[in-house]
């Protein structure tokens, strides 16, 4: 992404903020001296008066910007620092200040652009009635003269004035900012005397030669929350009312008047209400609307409204009764500044539409992330932002360059010092200043006049974001079928998303078939050696029939389970089978994390029907006319579908986990007249309880077990039980495998199981 030849890149930054060295070399006092030092108006307490010590470190900062290899640098020059008292006497000394700076910056090729009045104004004007006095736009510009004095053969660009809505509505009508005055006239007053002031001194500085002439403004997209998703979605007449007004007092009151010589109807009507229109005197319009050579944009966020009849209005927007400004749905900056970049596309489209031949700058972009030094949040912010800036260029806007909020961390006015929008950090214990990523980001951009090309994906890069092996990225781009297809759709998003293109390694990288499956018995089955046995049998002759060898293994010991794992992740085999143990058992699930083929019994894919064998012992037993029944649990998730099924026949059978309690008589004078036991183990050793404790079985206790395992065919009497079809189930296991093996969808079968009537519940039973 590159921008077009003599795009200029740079930051902004303003006196007040940096500077420091409050009441050196006959500096006067500004109103954000006096602000930060009056009690509570600072969130931290803390004031300008040193700042980032900028005023003597000025040389230090410069050699940063030049490490950054910046076109050009916007600072503000300080009005006291020029005229102590706002008026009459020059302070040599201040601009000897500015003249290093100025030299400073050209002799490391840096275009110095000049901002006049960053929101410090001489405490001395404030004392003489401020913003709301017309006097103080008239000595404005007499200061703009005096510093193009000195500096007009030097500087590169002048801003006069910068965002003056934040100064005039926040210092006067909200009272946040200095001078903290909280009047919605005096607001409206201060806003029409600063274009005033813009539009005189950009009158001197043009007679003066100035080589460009510019003014940056605060100005945001206002939207409704529904235009946040969908620009171009239709507003009811109220919505569309509440996006004209608050459009009008942010951004038309101050574009209007300087590039069409009016202003906004809707907006005098606000203003006559609250202020009366005396102070708008003929003329006017025209010395405001005096040409200019570029409109800075500082953007940070839109403003997201919509119509609420009963809201009152917001203190910094005097006329806004009746708007809502909404919560910004979505990420959002450490300032809760909410990230929408689209906006400034919007923005920049629009001030293109509505003032055709007009040069635009990006004079201020950035974002408060906190403290740290890897700021990817802010490289993130700024580049999406860039993107945006490039978006409007490709559309025709003539966008000349792109300023950044700002170099180093600074006094961010009302927030004070814990707000964090540099790109340098600083240790304001030590003044030591220190890249951030961003920094480091923001040179890159400046060498290429573009975007760095994110760096190529590569196979690396796709398994990270997928989170997969290499291995299983190239069995995916090379279309092996082998890959379960949750962890192909994840690759395949991840190649998209990254716009991986896979090179010759990629493709060369091609798995080698092992040819071998593992069959993992995991954990002991004791009571159903029956299962095993014939699991190892069928899968074993169904997978060899295929043409591959069966590898197998135990898995009783975490040292075993590692030895599993390791085949898997290596995939020194094709697939597994894992039979779990009755147990639950961390191997599943590790296993499942890998790529390999897998499949498992009682998994997703082939299951028994537990619950359906519990149902048909319950049936059983009530068909004997067993009226107080019992069921011996045991652990595991099969167990759990065992009972379940149990107790969907006999909801008030008594479940317990104790066969001993469950038939001693003093401990249970419940006296059960059958018990279902979840295992055939268990069942035998309920026989073996009867047994001890008297009871004949079935007459008195009636016993069932699950599973059908060898032993319970040979006690006497025989035991009732379920019977789990073994032979089915190995062959489902082993049919599922190939199936995942050749890459085929795998339909899930539940299992029917048998129930096997014998003697220990009906005498005389088989
Ligand atoms: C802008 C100001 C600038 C700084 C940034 C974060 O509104 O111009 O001084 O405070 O916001």
């Amino acid at each position: 992404m590159r921008f077009p030849d003599g795009f200029v890149w740079g930051v902004s930054s303003s006196a007040y903020q940096i500077e420091g060295a409050a009441a050196e070399d006959g500096r006067g006092p500004s109103i954000w001296d006096t602000f930060s030092h009056a009690p509570g108006r600072i969130a931290d307490g803390s004031t300008g008066d040193e700042a980032c010590d900028h005023y003597h470190r000025h040389a230090e900062d410069v050699g940063l910007m030049k490490g950054l290899g910046l076109r050009a640098y916007r600072f503000s020059v300080s009005w006291s620092r020029v005229l102590p008292d706002g008026a009459g006497k020059v302070n040599a000394a201040g601009l000897d200040f500015y003249e290093r700076l100025t030299d400073d910056l050209l002799g490391q090729g840096i275009a110095p652009y000049a901002t006049l009045y960053h929101w410090d104004l001489p405490q001395a004007l404030e004392d003489r009635g401020g913003w709301p006095s017309r006097d103080t736009a008239e000595r404005f510009a007499g200061y703009a003269a005096a510093v193009h004095e000195r500096l007009g053969d030097r500087v590169d660009t002048w801003f006069t004035i910068n965002e003056p809505w934040v100064a005039s509505f926040l210092g006067y009508a909200a009272g946040t900012h200095a001078p903290g005055r909280r009047s919605a006239a005096e607001a409206f007053r201060s806003a029409h005397h600063m274009l005033l002031a813009h539009g005189l001194a950009a009158g001197v500085l043009r007679e003066a030669g100035a080589r460009r002439i510019g003014v940056a403004l605060n100005l945001s997209p206002v939207l409704t929350p529904g235009q946040l998703g969908d620009q171009d979605q239709e507003l009811t007449p109220e919505d569309a009312g509440a996006v004209s007004r608050i459009d009008a007092l942010l951004n038309r009151q101050f574009l209007d008047p300087m590039l069409r010589g009016s202003y906004p109807p809707e907006l005098l009507e606000v203003v006559e209400r609250h202020a009366g229109l005396d102070h708008v005197r003929d003329g006017d319009l025209d010395l405001i609307a005096r040409p200019i050579d570029v409109l800075g944009v500082n953007y940070y966020a839109p403003h997201v409204v919509q119509a609420q009849p009963s809201r009152p209005g917001e203190p910094a927007f005097p006329g806004s009764e009746g708007v809502l400004f909404a919560a910004t749905p979505g990420p959002a900056t450490a300032m809760g500044w909410p990230i929408v970049p689209s906006g400034l596309t919007v923005l920049l489209r629009r001030l293109a539409a509505d003032h055709p031949g007009l040069d635009l700058m990006v004079t201020e972009n950035g974002a408060d992330f906190g403290d740290g030094s890897r700021d990817a949040d802010r490289v993130a912010f700024i580049e999406a932002h860039v993107r945006a800036a490039h978006a409007a260029i490709s559309d025709g806007v003539r966008l000349r360059g792109f300023l950044a909020w700002t170099l180093m961390d600074n006094f961010e006015w009302a927030d004070g010092y814990r707000r964090k929008f540099g790109l340098v950090h600083v240790d304001f214990a030590t003044q030591r200043r220190t890249e951030r990523d961003s920094a480091r980001w923001f040179r890159e951009v400046i060498a290429r006049n573009g975007l760095p090309a994110a760096p190529r994906p590569t196979l690396e890069t796709v398994a990270a974001r997928a989170g997969v092996s290499r291995a299983t990225v190239s069995r995916v781009v090379n279309g092996e079928a082998s890959v379960r297809p949750e962890v192909r759709a994840r690759v395949q998003a991840a190649v998209e998303e990254l716009g991986y293109v896979p090179n010759q390694a990629a493709r060369s990288l091609v798995t080698r078939r092992t040819g071998t499956v593992a069959l993992v018995l995991s954990g002991p089955r004791h009571d159903n050696a029956a299962l095993v046995s014939a699991v190892v049998q069928y899968v074993t002759s169904v997978l060899e029939a295929s043409g591959r060898q069966v590898r197998l293994m135990l898995a009783d010991s975490e040292r075993s389970h590692r030895r599993v794992l390791a085949q898997a992740e290596g995939r020194h085999v094709d697939g597994m089978i894992l039979l779990p143990p009755d147990h639950p058992d961390p191997l599943a699930e590790r296993l499942a994390a890998t790529d390999v083929p897998l499949v498992l019994l009682g998994g997703p894919v082939v299951a028994v029907d537990e619950a359906g064998g519990g149902a048909a012992v319950g049936r059983h037993l009530r068909e004997l006319g067993c009226a107080r029944p019992a069921v011996l649990t045991g652990p595991g998730a099969a167990a759990g579908e065992r009972v379940r099924g149990f107790l969907e026949v006999f909801p008030e059978a008594e479940v317990s986990g104790d066969a001993g309690r469950l038939l001693a008589g003093r401990l249970n004078p419940m006296r059960p007249d059958a018990v279902f036991a979840v295992t055939d183990a268990l069942a035998l050793e309920v026989l073996g309880i009867a047994r001890e404790v008297g009871l004949r079985v079935p007459e008195d206790l009636a016993v069932a077990g699950f599973g059908d395992g060898e032993a319970g065919r040979h006690t006497l009497p025989a035991l009732t039980t379920v019977a789990v079809p073994v032979t089915d189930l190995a062959l489902a296991l082993a049919r599922s495998l190939l199936s995942a093996l050749d890459g085929q969808p795998v339909a899930p079968s539940v299992l029917p199981v048998r129930l096997e009537v014998r003697g220990s519940t009906v005498s005389g039973g088989r």
